[in-house]
């Protein structure tokens, strides 16, 4: 049980972004069944029967989500969330920059499911050489009579713009992303109404992540149970998982869920570094609970498996930490990113971030004391629930597991008066 290529499948060859080299490889075919073959309800209902979970990180199904667009005559709209911000996250970076048709598409395909005729796909702004890929390989597309007024001799108009972000990881949230493709301050709106109802200019819309919108093409050709039949019970299909950190290998794996954590870390990422033992791993973004070498032990990579260890899949961005790593200041340090990137909007989280990396700072520059541990603890009580949006539950995830599971070396640094930097 290895790796299985399902979008990867093209990434390797030669050209891989080039319209031609697509179709060579039976590309927008799956757009043309979708177009000539299939109603829109059809495509939704074979997303449902895929068990197709959201892969930006909060695993909510896809078919399910589509199905919440009302029947209205208000315009609708497809976001393509390619903002790619959370921290250990790069995976959607492979599909963009080295099979940017797939996403296209995959866009394609859900635009016409959902009856958009127009879709953005919102990039971080970071992502300049991939926006210049995705904004060229539009051009070959429309040039092609793919995408525009009549997409592959249909009827059926889709326009796809690219609209590039200016570096906020809150922009990622997809209300927060709204806003500010609507060129306002990239601030979370309060729910509901849910973007399905009332999105982009208050009409319905639908904002996925990339690698979510890739996996559809595939769901068309071969089918929802065929998708549904690849995984577990409640993680259908494959992954992109990202992998980082102390590992000989980092890189993009694509992994059927429910593969064995051991495959990912040993056999494709090549282990441990520098024969170093394994300490803990954040299984999902920064955002996730991280967990001990012991609790990683026979874990498996789906949603359930993950879950049941208190942590999360999250995006599967895996941050891998060996025996080497100071977890004070790897709390520390994520702290930090919480409260630059806090929006300030709502009061937990504003002062709660900038709350917790001041008795950080304390902590780490040696002059810490022992009740600060359980002040910090005291955040979840403060922040968990209480925010407009999950960043402020996002920014406890590794202050909480850290501070938990690896008491001893805050209470050692605290007893120590060094300073760490
Ligand atoms: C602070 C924050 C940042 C986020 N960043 C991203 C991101 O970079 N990419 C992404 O796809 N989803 C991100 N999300 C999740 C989105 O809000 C949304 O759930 C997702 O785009 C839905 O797509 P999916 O159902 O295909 O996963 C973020 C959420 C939060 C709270
Ligand atoms: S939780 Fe934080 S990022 Fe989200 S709206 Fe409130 S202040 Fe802004």
């Amino acid at each position: 049980m290895g790796e299985y290529r399902l979008l990867l499948a093209n990434v390797d060859k030669p050209g891989s972004h080039k319209l031609e080299v697509y179709r060579k490889a039976g590309g927008y075919e799956r757009l043309r069944k979708a177009l000539f073959e299939m109603k829109p309800d059809e495509v939704v209902e074979e997303v449902k029967k895929s068990g197709l979970r959201g892969r930006g990180g909060a695993g909510f199904p896809t078919g399910v989500k589509w199905g919440f667009v009302p029947k209205t005559d208000l315009p609708k709209y497809l976001i393509c969330n390619a903002d790619e911000g959370e921290p250990g996250t790069f995976k959607d970076r492979v599909i963009i920059e080295k099979d940017p048709h797939l996403l296209l598409e995959g866009i394609a395909i859900s635009a016409y499911a959902i009856g958009a005729h127009e879709a953005f796909i919102y990039i971080r702004g970071e992502y300049e050489y991939g926006a210049r890929i995705l904004e060229s390989a539009i051009r070959e597309a429309e040039e092609a009579g793919i995408l525009g007024d009549n997409a592959l001799g249909s009827g059926y108009r889709i326009k796809i713009v690219v609209h590039r972000g200016a570096g906020a990881y809150v922009c990622g949230e997809e209300t927060a992303l709204i806003n500010s493709l609507e060129g306002r301050r990239g601030h979370p709106r309060l729910r509901p109404p849910f973007p399905a109802s009332k999105g982009v200019y208050q009409c319905p819309t639908i904002v996925n992540n990339v690698e979510t919108l890739a996996s559809v093409p595939f769901i068309v050709e071969k089918g929802g149970d065929w998708y549904a039949s690849l995984g577990t019970e409640k993680s259908k299909g494959t992954k992109l998982f990202s992998i980082s950190g102390h590992i000989k290998r980092p890189g993009v794996y694509e992994l059927i869920l429910g593969t064995p954590f051991d495959v990912l870390l040993n056999e494709l990422a090549g282990g441990v570094r520098d024969g170093r033992k394994l300490k803990a791993v954040i299984p999902g973004g920064s955002s996730t609970p991280m967990l001990t070498a012991e609790e990683v032990e026979g874990m498996t990579l789906d949603y359930e498996n993950i879950q049941a260890r208190g942590s999360q899949l999250g995006s599967g961005a895996v941050i891998v930490m060996d025996d080497s790593t100071n977890i004070v200041k790897v709390v520390w340090r994520l702290a930090k990113f919480y409260a630059h990137e806090s929006c300030g909007q709502c009061t937990p989280c504003r002062e709660g971030t900038r709350w917790m990396v001041q008795i950080l700072d304390r902590i780490v520059r040696g002059e810490g004391r022992m009740e600060d541990l359980d002040v910090l603890l005291d955040f979840e009580s403060i922040m968990a629930g209480n925010c407009l949006c999950p960043l402020g539950d996002a920014a406890l995830g590794p202050l909480i597991s850290g501070i938990t599971k690896f008491r001893s070396e805050f209470e050692a640094q605290i007893k120590s008066g060094r300073c760490l930097v």
